[in-house]
């Protein structure tokens, strides 16, 4: 009896441990817990990052009303589902109107909702959490600065046994996958790094994925397959006949080297993104790219 008692006590010390461990919220600083702010610089300087994230391409409304606002409902196509992009206006029934600044930190950053429920990582915060806190921050003051829209959006049409707690496990082998990449002696290059790898988050097509959707770092940019969509690799040994100047006019027009324009979902991220960033800033996302070959 006493044997029986103290393996069913070890056996709920290990699952109250194990449910700590996959279930428990990151911790996000304290001071960053409060209101999201309405300074208009904040408001100002989120604005451009939301651009520089790429955030409409997902989010935009889907019907002639809402299409220029965050209102969502577009259908994302996985190998894993649909998933749709939800509502990002401050609505407060349908939208994101009751978030505080912990809640962005810790959706944008950890792919966790104010419930404590799991994103689906179609919701790319695996490359968001590298983005500053306050670049964070500046963002969600954008996002509530605007108006509200109503806008109800399904639930993700994702197989059974695909449950939002089974990410817990994912994020934590992604974890483990993280890459730890080192700064550049350059700042320009540092600063391209930041725009590529973590705003605009262009790994998270052109890296491939491993079967669970794990993107596979050691191939960084290698190119990957998404459904039917064959997505380039743009590592070194495919742009090594890029300079610099081809990259800073890809990312403003589309044009490539030989002249062809780009197609596909690229051209979202031409026009949503990459064309209205500053000069520097592109000019900075070239120099990450194109580092390699002036060596
Ligand atoms: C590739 C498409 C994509 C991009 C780009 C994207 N999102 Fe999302 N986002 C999603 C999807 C899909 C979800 C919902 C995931 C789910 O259902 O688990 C989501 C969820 C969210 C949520 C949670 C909303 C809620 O109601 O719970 C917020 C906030 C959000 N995104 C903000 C942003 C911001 C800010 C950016 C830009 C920096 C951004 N997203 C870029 C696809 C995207
Ligand atoms: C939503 C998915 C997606 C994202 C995000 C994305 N790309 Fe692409 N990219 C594509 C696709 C698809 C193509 C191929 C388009 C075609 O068929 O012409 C492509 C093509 C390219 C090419 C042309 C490669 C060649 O050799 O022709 C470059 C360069 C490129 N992308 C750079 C970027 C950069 C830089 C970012 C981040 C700012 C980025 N991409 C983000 C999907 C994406």
């Amino acid at each position: 009896m006493k044997k029986k008692l103290s393996i069913l006590v070890i056996f709920l010390a290990a699952a109250a441990v194990t449910e700590f461990w996959f279930l428990a919220l990151p911790q996000v600083s304290l001071q960053d817990l409060g209101v999201v702010s309405d300074s208009p610089d904040s408001i100002e300087r989120g604005e451009y990052l939301v651009v520089a994230g790429g955030c409409i391409s997902c989010h935009r409304g889907q019907t002639k009303e809402t299409g220029d606002t965050f209102a969502g409902g577009l259908p994302i196509e996985t190998d894993f589902g649909t998933f749709y992009a939800p509502n990002i206006t401050p609505d407060l029934t349908t939208g994101i109107g009751a978030w505080n600044a912990r809640d962005f930190l810790l959706a944008l950053k950890h792919g966790r909702a104010p419930s404590g429920s799991f994103y689906y990582p179609t919701f790319p915060f695996r490359s968001y959490a590298g983005i500053e806190d306050q670049d964070v921050l500046d963002m969600a003051a954008y996002l509530m600065s605007l108006e509200a829209v109503y806008s109800d959006v399904p639930g993700p049409d994702a197989p059974f046994w695909l449950f939002r707690s089974s990410m817990a496990i994912w994020n934590k082998i992604a974890n483990f996958n993280s890459p730890s990449f080192e700064d550049f002696d350059d700042e320009l290059v540092n600063r391209g790094a930041y725009l590529a790898r973590n705003l605009g988050h262009c790994g998270e097509c052109h890296t491939p994925r491993n079967s669970i959707g794990i993107p596979d770092y050691s191939q960084e940019f290698a190119g990957a397959q998404i459904g039917e969509e064959i997505i380039e690799p743009i590592n070194r040994e495919a742009l090594e006949e890029w300079t610099t100047n081809n990259f800073d006019i890809f990312l403003l027009l589309g044009l490539k080297p030989e002249g062809e324009f780009v197609g596909g979902d690229m051209n979202e991220v031409i026009e949503h993104n990459t064309s209205k960033l500053t000069e520097g800033d592109r000019d900075a996302m070239a120099a990450f790219f194109t580092r390699h070959n002036s060596d």
